[in-house]
C-alpha cells in the first residue's frame, strides 16, 4: 500500500498504517469514524452484500480500523445482512476486542446468530422500549448487553457509548445508520475504499438519509493506493474563520 496524500511515498508497514489511521489523542467525547467500501460507480453492495467489493487491502484496513477502535457501531440491517460476529483482535493497548454495538429499534436480531454465539465480548444492543419485551429478553439471555434508550438518535446513541468510555467509535454502516449520523452532523471522519469495478445494477450508495439533509464539507486528508484500489480518508472540514 502506497501513500499519495498527504505525500507520495513507498510501501507502508503496519506501524505506518496505524499512524496514518490514528484517532486524535486524548479524546474526551465520541469521535465518529465511518468506514465503507464502494465500487467506482458508487454501489454499496454487490448482490446485497459488501463482500463483492472487497480486496486484500480493504480487509487489511477494515481489520486495522477495528484494532484502533473502542467500539464498532453498526445498524441492525448490516448486522443481519452480513451475519456479523464479534471482532476478533483486541483493541490495541488492551486485551479485549471492541464490542459490536448494534442499533435496532425492533430488537429483531437472532439470538442464535454469530453476533451472540461467536464473540469474545458481549454485543451491545441499543434498542427502544417499543421493541417487544420477549425479544429483548431473549437477546439478553443470549449474552447481549441490551440497553433501552428513549430514542435511537445519534446524540443518545453516542451519549450511551460515551457513558461507557467508548470514545473511539468505528461505524461500519450501513447506509441508513450513516444517513442518520450525517443528518445529525455527527460524523467526524469517513474512510472510504473505492474498488476498481463497475457494479451496475440497482444497489444503493453509502448513504440513505432524509431529504433536505445539509451537505457536510469534508477535507481529504489521506489517500492510499494498492493495485488500483483507493483508500480515502476524509475528515470533517475545519470551520471557516
Ligand atoms: N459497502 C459497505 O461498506 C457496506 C457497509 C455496511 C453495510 N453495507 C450493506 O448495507 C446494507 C444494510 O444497510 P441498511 O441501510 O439497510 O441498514 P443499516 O443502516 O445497517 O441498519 C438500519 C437499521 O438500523 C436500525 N436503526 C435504528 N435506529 C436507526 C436510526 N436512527 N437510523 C438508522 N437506522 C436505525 C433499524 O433497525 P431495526 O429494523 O432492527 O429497527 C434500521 O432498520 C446491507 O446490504 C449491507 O451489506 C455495505
Amino acid at each position: 500500500m502506497h501513500p499519495l496524500v498527504p505525500s507520495p511515498g513507498g510501501p507502508l508497514d503496519d506501524a505506518d498504517l496505524a499512524a496514518h489511521y490514528a484517532y486524535p489523542a486524548g479524546l474526551a467525547a465520541p469521535y465518529v469514524r465511518v468506514n465503507f467500501v464502494t465500487s467506482a460507480d458508487g454501489a454499496v453492495t454487490v448482490d446485497g452484500r459488501s463482500g463483492g467489493l472487497g480486496s486484500a487491502a480493504d480487509r487489511q484496513v477494515f481489520g486495522l480500523l477495528r484494532e484502533l477502535a473502542d467500539v464498532v457501531l453498526a445498524g441492525a440491517g448490516t448486522v443481519r445482512a452480513e451475519n456479523y460476529r464479534g471482532a476478533r483482535r483486541p483493541t490495541r493497548g488492551t486485551d479485549t476486542p471492541p464490542p459490536i454495538a448494534v442499533v435496532s429499534g425492533s430488537a429483531d436480531l437472532d439470538p442464535a446468530s454469530r453476533l451472540f454465539t461467536d464473540t469474545a465480548v458481549p454485543p451491545i444492543v441499543l434498542t427502544l422500549d417499543s421493541a417487544p419485551l420477549d425479544r429483548r429478553e431473549r437477546l439478553a439471555a443470549a449474552g447481549g448487553d441490551v440497553v433501552v434508550l428513549e430514542r435511537l438518535t445519534p446524540d443518545l446513541v453516542l451519549a450511551e457509548l460515551a457513558r461507557r468510555g467508548l470514545h473511539r467509535v468505528l461505524c461500519e454502516g450501513g447506509p441508513a445508520l450513516f444517513g442518520s449520523l450525517v443528518a445529525a452532523d455527527a460524523v467526524d471522519e469517513l474512510c472510504l475504499t473505492v474498488a476498481p469495478l463497475l457494479a451496475g445494477g440497482t444497489a444503493g450508495r453509502i448513504i440513505r438519509g432524509p431529504e433536505g439533509s445539509h451537505p457536510r464539507p469534508m477535507d481529504l486528508v489521506g489517500v492510499l493506493e494498492d493495485a488500483g484500489i483507493l483508500l480515502l480518508r476524509y475528515r470533517r472540514a475545519a470551520p471557516i474563520g
